[in-house]
C-alpha cells in the first residue's frame, strides 16, 4: 500500500525519529509500504518521516534491488563529492549538495540481524540524505544562506500550498 508523502514545512520532518526498537509487523509493513511509495514516486530513497512515520527505517533503491535498514547509523566517512539532489519532500527544489564520497553504513534488517554496508558515489549519497531525515534535517539545510536565498520564492510556495490543504 502506498502511503502520501509529507512535504516540508510539515513537523514530521523536523523531528529527530525514534529508535526501531522492537522489529515487529507493523513496520515490516511500513517499510514494504515505503518501498512501494519509492517507486510509484520515482524516488531512489525515502525515509519514514517523509510518510509521516517518526521512526528511524530508511529504503533505497539506486537499481540494484531494495536495501532497508532500521536504525541506521554512519560509522566512518571519506573523501567528498558535490552533486545535485531532489527530495520527495521538498518538491521542485534540486540543491548542490556536498557530501562524503564513502560511508560504512551500521543497521539491522527486517530479520533483526546487524549489518553493515560500505557504499560510494551515488548509493553512499542516496543513505546519507535518508539518514539526514532521521535527524530532522533536510537539503535546505545543507546549503549556504545565498543558496537558500535563491530558492525562497519555492519554499514560500510549499508554505502557503499546505496552509492551503
Ligand atoms: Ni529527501
Amino acid at each position: 500500500m502506498t502511503r502520501p508523502i509529507v512535504t516540508y514545512p510539515d513537523a514530521t520532518l523536523r523531528k529527530q525519529a525514534k529508535t526501531v526498537e522492537n522489529i515487529d509487523g507493523e513496520v515490516v509493513a511500513l517499510a514494504d509500504d515505503m518501498a512501494e511509495t519509492m517507486y510509484l514516486s520515482r524516488g531512489i530513497g525515502l525515509a519514514a518521516p517523509q510518510v509521516g512515520e517518526s521512526c528511524c527505517l530508511v529504503v533505497a533503491d539506486i537499481g540494484g534491488g531494495v536495501i532497508e535498514l532500521f536504525n541506521p547509523e554512519i560509522i566512518s566517512a571519506e573523501g567528498t563529492a558535490a552533486m545535485k539532489e531532489g527530495c520527495l519532500s521538498v518538491p521542485d527544489v534540486m540543491l548542490e549538495i556536498h557530501r562524503a564520497e564513502k560511508i560504512v553504513v551500521e543497521g539491522i534488517n527486517r530479520d533483526g540481524k546487524k549489518i553493515i554496508l560500505e557504499a560510494e558515489d551515488l548509493m553512499a549519497r542516496v543513505l546519507q540524505h535518508e539518514i539526514d531525515h532521521l535527524r530532522g534535517m533536510l537539503i535546505i539545510d545543507r546549503v549556504s544562506k545565498i543558496q537558500r536565498q535563491l530558492i525562497s520564492g519555492q519554499l514560500k510556495k510549499l508554505r502557503r500550498d499546505q496552509k492551503q490543504r
